[in-house]
């Protein structure tokens, strides 16, 4: 996002966070002697419209963001025209793929090779023709993240600029999305007269905002559970291997406890976040629920530990995902090296220590790293991803030419990042 320049000149950036559950909009200012970003405003408002990453109520959804922008704008004093927005849903699909250019064209005699260093054109020539990858009409490519290059039989080069030889191979991660769901995302944040500069899958931007850089370089798993997907992102080499998105998250959790003790929702919600455990032996087998009585109906009372064996259950379930999923990387034992968990349902009491005992790794929550100025209000997993967005424009390696149908929009978006980011540092 070319980051907007208000009358004092400073650098904005904004992100929106859209969940099932919750959206969170984000405004900081990037700071470019420190490569961070000051937060200058945040705001969270119960989701509507918006199920599993896709559209259910148009109306609905755009009036949530409405409020959202209403309450971020006030409490930072800036007006939005511009944002990154989040995207999730199970449409997503990640591949990793690769490309090569010969680098040393003989120079008009034949038989006589120039020696030339490597240039930021070869890299974008060999990244141009790693995403060429055939897609289907309805799909387009959301991210083309570069992995590392190979010059002749040197490996694991993470920048090969001024390099000499004859060959140059790229390895990327591309991350393709449903061509619908991406512009019907959009679109309804046009309808409120701002710019979409780009979409970030939502572990993607996570990962920005929490992981060390230790940690992408040993091997780790970003592991962002919403309410109604749970997204994963695996790194190693310092760079991203595998991506993907599971259409379950922490509201199954919620449906389970109303089924198994016969109440609403909202209760059912209440009671998750106030006495459940993700561990049942942690809980309490002395400490009893009271549960909602409706008028005529006896009270009735449960034991906090029986709750929280349905949730347990429940996050076991998950976890077996998981691990699915990241076995599909493409690298070794990418387990060995931790799970980092964000996203709301990460809050769970006793998360960490269910996922350690199961999983067999370390496991730690995600919090904002990078990010000044939220500490005492916007430190929780639940606003990781939001603030992941406003770091995109100054991290991001991202070299897709974002190409939306009709005219304007995120076209060219992230060429326009990397430019903005030249001129800054
Ligand atoms: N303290 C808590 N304990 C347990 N669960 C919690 C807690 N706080 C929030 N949650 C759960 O986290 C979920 C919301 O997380 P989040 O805001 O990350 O979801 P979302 O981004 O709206 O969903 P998605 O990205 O899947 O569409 C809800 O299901 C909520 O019940
Ligand atoms: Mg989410």
């Amino acid at each position: 996002m070319s980051p907007i320049r208000n009358g004092h000149d400073r650098q904005i950036t904004v992100g929106i966070d859209i969940g099932s559950s919750n959206i969170t909009c984000a405004i900081g200012e990037m700071i470019s002697t420190t490569k961070r970003v000051r937060l200058l405003g945040i705001a969270t408002v119960p989701s509507s419209g918006i199920r599993r990453g896709s559209i259910t109520n148009r109306d609905e959804l755009i009036d949530r963001l409405e409020n959202v922008l209403m309450e971020v704008e006030l409490m930072a004093d800036i007006k939005v025209t511009k944002t990154i927005l989040s995207i999730t849903g199970e449409h997503i699909r990640s591949l990793n793929t690769q490309a090569a250019i010969a680098l040393n064209r003989s120079n008009g005699n034949p038989g006589g090779i120039m020696e030339r260093a490597i240039n930021e054109g070869d890299i974008s020539q060999v990244l141009d023709l790693a995403q060429a990858v055939s897609l289907p009409v309805d799909r387009d490519i959301l991210h083309t993240l570069p992995q590392e290059y190979l010059v002749d039989t040197l490996e694991e080069i993470k920048n090969p600029i001024g390099m000499i030889g004859r060959r140059l191979e790229g390895r990327v991660h591309l991350v393709t999305a449903a061509t619908t769901a991406m512009n019907n995302l959009v679109n309804c944040v046009e309808e409120l007269g701002i710019t979409v500069d780009g979409l970030v899958f939502q572990p993607l931007a996570a990962a920005m905002a929490t992981l060390q850089e230790d940690e992408m370089e040993l091997g780790v798993t970003l592991m962002e559970i919403g309410a109604s997907t749970t997204n994963i992102a695996v790194y190693h080499g310092s760079a991203i291997r595998h991506s993907g998105v599971i259409p379950i998250g922490a509201s199954s959790i919620t449906h389970d406890i109303a089924i198994m003790l016969q109440i609403g929702i909202e209760e059912a919600e209440n009671i998750k976040i106030k006495y459940a455990s993700a561990s049942a032996s942690m809980s309490s087998p002395k400490l009893d629920i009271e549960l909602p009585s409706s008028s005529g109906q006896l009270e009735r009372v449960i034991p906090e530990q029986e709750v929280s064996r349905y949730v347990e259950a429940r996050m076991q379930e998950i976890f077996q995902m998981v691990i699915r999923e990241i076995s599909r990387a493409d690298i070794k034992d990418p387990l060995t090296y931790g799970i980092v968990m964000t996203g709301g349902g990460a809050k769970m009491r006793n998360i960490v220590h269910l996922a350690e005992k199961t999983l067999g790794v370390k496991v730690r929550q995600g919090y904002p790293l990078k990010i000044d100025g939220g500490e005492d209000f916007a430190d929780g997993p639940g606003y990781v991803t939001a603030m992941g967005l406003l770091l995109w424009p100054l991290y991001a390696m991202d070299h897709i030419h974002m190409q939306r149908s009709g005219s304007g929009g995120f076209k060219d978006f992230f060429n326009r990042i990397r430019h903005t980011i030249e001129d800054l540092f």
